[in-house]
């Protein structure tokens, strides 16, 4: 059975008190054997999380790909793997718009990723003129034939899917239950198309944009939405416990 997974993307926010205090709090939630919470913290948190952990996994929201080397403010894959980050998170839309991060980017990060057997949430999703155009669904196949369909059927293991619209990151404007699951189902088809069934059937696909304490239960209970990817609603630790408690 595949897993169900909501993860918090802090993206630049919160002091480490603030994220100290939200962490510990998610820790007491108590969860189904097949549920999985996340927490992509700003690196410089990384370490009093982990010194916490119980069951919350912690996750980086990015690395260099490079091994080491003169690569100024950098951090490393080795770098998170010496502190056991078990998670990091590959191909977020902002990283792709703000940072020019290119589809070879992309693949290089889960290369190496995959290398230091870490879990990897890869970020896709359609821009808005793709939507209003109809072209969403070629737009994001595109995407997995690009950045992810290099890797093999046993690598595919340590992928999470994160379907996330850009036009509803940090908008407060949700895909709707029949956009979301539309865009799951085809997300799931396509991966079968190329990796088979089982593949496809063991792969998480989790939503992401304007998730939120109000709209959770209702993406959750789509056949193809496996949970979701919060941003804004994992600052506070009432409703992203809401939105956890929503599966
Ligand atoms: P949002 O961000 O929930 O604030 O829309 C989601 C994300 O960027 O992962």
């Amino acid at each position: 059975m595949r897993k169900k997974i909501v993860a918090a993307n802090w993206k630049m926010n919160l002091t480490k008190k603030e994220a100290i205090s939200i962490y510990d709090k998610l820790e007491e939630v108590e969860l189904d054997d097949n549920q999985e919470i996340i927490v992509f913290s700003p690196y410089v948190f990384l370490d009093a999380l982990k010194q916490r952990q119980h069951h919350v996994k912690v996750g980086a929201q990015n690395f260099h790909p490079a091994a080491r080397g003169a690569y100024t403010g950098k951090v490393s894959i080795s770098h998170l793997v010496d502190l056991e980050i078990e998670c990091v998170l590959v191909g977020h839309s902002e990283r792709r718009m703000l940072f020019n991060e290119s589809s070879e980017v992309i693949k290089l990060k889960l290369d190496v990723a995959i290398q230091h057997k870490m879990e990897i949430i890869y970020c896709c999703g359609e821009p808005l003129i793709k939507r209003e155009t109809g072209k969403h669904l070629y737009f994001v196949k595109n995407q997995l034939e690009t950045d992810l369909f290099h890797l093999s059927a046993e690598q595919m293991k340590l992928i999470i899917i994160a379907y996330e619209p850009v036009w509803a990151i940090g908008t407060g404007v949700t895909a709707t239950t029949a956009q979301a699951e539309e865009m799951h189902k085809f997300i799931r088809e396509t991966i079968a198309g190329k990796y088979g069934n089982e593949v496809a059937e063991n792969t998480s696909i989790l939503y992401g944009g304007s998730c939120n304490a109000e709209n959770a239960a209702e993406l959750f209970a789509c056949p193809n939405i496996d949970g979701g990817l919060i941003g804004g609603a994992s600052l506070n630790s009432e409703d992203f416990t809401k939105i956890i408690l929503a599966q």
